[in-house]
């Protein structure tokens, strides 16, 4: 069988790339997005395939001149084969090649995102803005998420 390939996703990957990012959200591991938020930012994702399926996902939003890994997940089935780092490697060479200095992340998983290069931050760093998201969730303002961030300038 060949190896699971990376690559942008189509609007017809949007329903699967909803369900594996909602089978976590129903566990509280992370935010649910609905198929029409998906395809809203479409553009930032990439997506693993194995054998025709979507397997993973991964999003980079650009927050002016920094980026955000978001809706990071790969099917449990998947697990510990290098997806997860490869897609998160993949969306910080998208960010390099945009330019972006530094990309931050808020996660349950920082030991995950340590692996990669990313170090812990305290949330207060970045613009307000971005806590835009934060109001709509439940644990708002009881956060317990960590914040990660890595450098990319040269
Ligand atoms: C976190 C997640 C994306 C990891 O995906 P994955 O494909 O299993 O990860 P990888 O196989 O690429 O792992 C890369 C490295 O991190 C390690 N790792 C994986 N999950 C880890 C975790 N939860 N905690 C600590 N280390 C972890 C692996 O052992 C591997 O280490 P190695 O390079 O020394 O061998 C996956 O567990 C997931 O989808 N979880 C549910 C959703 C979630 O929590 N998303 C996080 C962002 S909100």
């Amino acid at each position: 069988m060949p190896d699971p390939i990376m690559r942008k996703p189509r609007i017809a990957d949007a329903q699967a790339i909803s369900d594996i990012i909602n089978v976590f959200a129903a566990e509280k591991v992370m935010l649910p997005r609905t198929v029409d938020r998906i395809c809203e930012g479409l553009r930032d994702f990439i997506i693993t395939v194995d054998d025709g399926q979507v397997v993973g996902c991964c999003a980079l939003q650009l927050w002016s001149d920094l980026a955000e890994i978001r809706s990071l997940a790969v099917k449990e089935s998947h697990w510990r084969k290098g997806l997860g780092a490869g897609l998160v490697r993949q969306s910080l060479d998208e960010a390099r090649d945009l330019g972006v200095e530094q990309v931050f992340t808020l996660t349950y998983q920082p030991e995950f995102f340590e692996k990669l290069g990313f170090e812990r931050v305290s949330k207060d760093r970045f613009p307000q803005k971005i806590w835009a998201d934060c109001a709509n969730c439940s644990k708002f303002p009881n956060c317990d998420e960590v914040a990660l961030a890595i450098n990319l300038a040269p």
